[in-house]
């Protein structure tokens, strides 16, 4: 199959109706989507992506008055719903019969997200159906935020990429769930918990934190967030994160590359992802730089800690789930 590159919705929209794969663009990362109503198209999604048929997918939707469409809401998550979307917010609610279980690989909760990016939003509100989209790369690599990076994972699989340019955010979406009067935080992302707590008066909780509370609801091979599995994000180089001048002593004499925010490190090779010192700046360069280093030859990446507030969260979530350590 030949894969384009292009920015047409009226051809996007054509391949969705006929149950074909489109990736598209988001301002988080780019997404694989295929009819999210058709089993044989949603089939699809875990071909080309190699993904695990126990790991859901995420629906996007043109708007939040589409969500009762396809779940049932409480109050509070509609009004999460209502204030962060459009945007990169995911929430998790039970779903209504009419999304195949393919889609939820299963499960009785559904994902859903109304992305801000405009192209995607014109496309969505062209069609009838929402879009289940995955992070359109290959299961296990790092998510792509760039039409060409999803060429490099995906190409001759599926037949078109829609061209938005770099996603502005460059992480995935805060995955977020209300449940028992809090919010469950599944995935960090730029919707930070402070913003979650400050909007809606709950506490937020981590997953990691309720693991015990999440594994009664879920089956064994059904985890609450599949897709937080230790192995996600990872390049093919090794990469530590931690002390980075102790790090080189113990690597010394290995071509290596060093991810900071903005410092100079001797013996390396250094990728500073915001001289600016923003942490958006880095979260939007972080995925991309580490697709660089990987094609590269580098021994090895060593990755400083980011200030653990705000969108560094994230950025930190994403790196120690890309270690080198954690994948096996
Ligand atoms: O920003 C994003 O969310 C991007 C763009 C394309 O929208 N999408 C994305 O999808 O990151 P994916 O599939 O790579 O990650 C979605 C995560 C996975 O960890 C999946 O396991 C989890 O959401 N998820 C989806 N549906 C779920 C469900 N019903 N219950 C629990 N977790 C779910
Ligand atoms: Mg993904």
């Amino acid at each position: 199959m030949q894969t384009a590159i292009g920015t047409d919705i009226t051809i996007a929209a054509a391949f969705l109706q006929a149950g074909e794969l489109v990736a598209i663009p988001t301002e988080t990362v780019y997404g694989l989507a295929a009819n999210a109503l058709d089993p044989a198209a949603v089939a699809k999604i875990y071909a080309a992506k190699n993904r695990p048929s126990f790991n859901p997918l995420i629906l996007h939707l043109a708007n939040t008055n589409q969500i009762t469409d396809y779940a049932e809401a409480d109050e509070m998550s509609l009004k999460l719903a209502h204030h962060f979307m459009p945007g990169p917010l995911t929430l998790l609610l039970p779903k209504k019969s009419n999304v195949p279980d393919i889609t939820t690989a299963g499960s009785h909760k559904l994902a859903i997200r109304v992305p801000d990016q405009p192209l995607t939003l014109s496309l969505l509100s062209k069609l009838a159906f929402p879009l289940a989209a995955p992070s359109a790369n290959p299961s296990g690599y790092i998510s792509p935020t760039t039409a060409h990076h999803v060429m490099d994972g995906l190409h001759g699989k599926i037949p078109y990429i829609l061209d938005g340019g770099s996603t502005k955010v460059g992480l995935e979406s805060t995955i977020c769930e209300v449940a028992d009067n809090q919010i469950i935080l599944h995935r960090a992302g730029s919707v930070t918990a402070e913003e979650l707590s400050a909007f809606s008066g709950l506490p937020v909780i981590h997953n990691s934190a309720i693991s015990q509370h999440v594994s009664q609801q879920v089956s064994e091979n059904q985890p609450a967030t599949p897709g937080q599995l230790k192995s996600h994000y990872a390049p093919h180089t090794p990469l530590f994160i931690g002390n980075i001048p102790q790090l080189l002593q113990e690597h010394a004499g290995k071509k290596i590359a060093v991810i900071s925010l903005d410092t100079e490190y001797e013996g390396a090779t250094n990728f500073k992802l915001a001289t600016d010192h923003q942490l958006s700046t880095a979260a939007s360069r972080l995925f991309g730089t580490l697709r660089k280093i990987d094609q590269s030859n580098f021994d090895l990446i060593l990755s400083e800690i980011f200030p653990n507030e705000g969108i560094g969260v994230a950025i930190n979530d994403r790196i120690s789930r890309a270690q080198f350590i954690l994948k096996h």
